[in-house]
C-alpha cells in the first residue's frame, strides 16, 4: 500500500537539497512511482522548482512517473547480459509492448525497465516478470513471452 507522501517527505529535513535523491529514491520504493503531487511536495520542501526535480530524476533511469503495469519485466543491460546480446532483447520488448523503459501501457497492463545488473551475470541476458528470473533469454523468445503475458493479465 502506498504511503502517505507527507509522512515521508517530513522525515527529511527542509531545504537540505542534497537529500534530493535519497528522498526520491525512498518515495519510489514505498509507492512505486514519482506521481506530480510528489514532485511538487518534495519542490516546496527542498526549496528546488519541479522542472529541476524532473530534469535530474530523468536522468537516472532507476525512476519511473507511471505506476507500474499489472506486468512488470526488469531487463538486466549490465556489462555481462550486454556481451550476451541484452541490448537485442530490450529492442524486441520495445517492439512487442510498443513502450519505452519506465513507461506503463495504455491498459495498464504492461511496463518494463532496463537494470544494471541482477546477480546472474553467468545466465545472462536474464529479465524478471514479476519478480519471477529467466535466464539465457533472447530475442526470439520475447514474442511468445508476450503472448502468454497478455493471457494471464487480460489484455487482447
Ligand atoms: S550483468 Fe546481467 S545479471 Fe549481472
Amino acid at each position: 500500500m502506498a504511503e502517505d507522501l507527507d509522512v515521508i517527505i517530513k522525515k527529511y529535513r527542509k531545504g537540505k537539497r542534497e537529500d534530493l535523491i535519497p528522498l526520491l529514491q525512498e518515495i519510489q520504493e514505498k509507492n512505486g512511482f514519482l506521481s506530480e503531487d510528489a514532485i511538487v511536495k518534495i519542490g516546496n520542501h527542498l526549496a528546488l522548482s519541479t522542472t529541476k526535480i524532473f530534469g535530474l530524476a530523468t536522468f537516472y533511469d532507476q525512476f519511473r512517473f507511471f505506476p507500474a503495469g499489472k506486468i512488470h519485466l526488469r531487463i538486466c543491460n549490465g556489462t555481462s547480459c550486454f556481451m550476451n546480446g541484452s541490448q537485442t532483447v530490450i529492442d524486441k520488448i520495445r517492439e512487442e509492448t510498443g513502450i519505452l523503459p519506465g513507461q506503463t501501457t495504455r491498459d495498464g497492463n504492461f511496463s518494463y525497465e532496463v537494470v544494471t545488473c541482477m546477480g546472474g551475470c553467468n545466465n545472462g541476458p536474464v529479465i524478471s516478470v514479476n519478480g519471477t528470473f529467466h535466464t539465457h533469454v533472447s530475442p526470439a523468445m520475447i514474442p511468445d513471452l508476450i503472448k502468454k503475458l497478455k493471457l494471464i493479465s487480460g489484455s487482447d
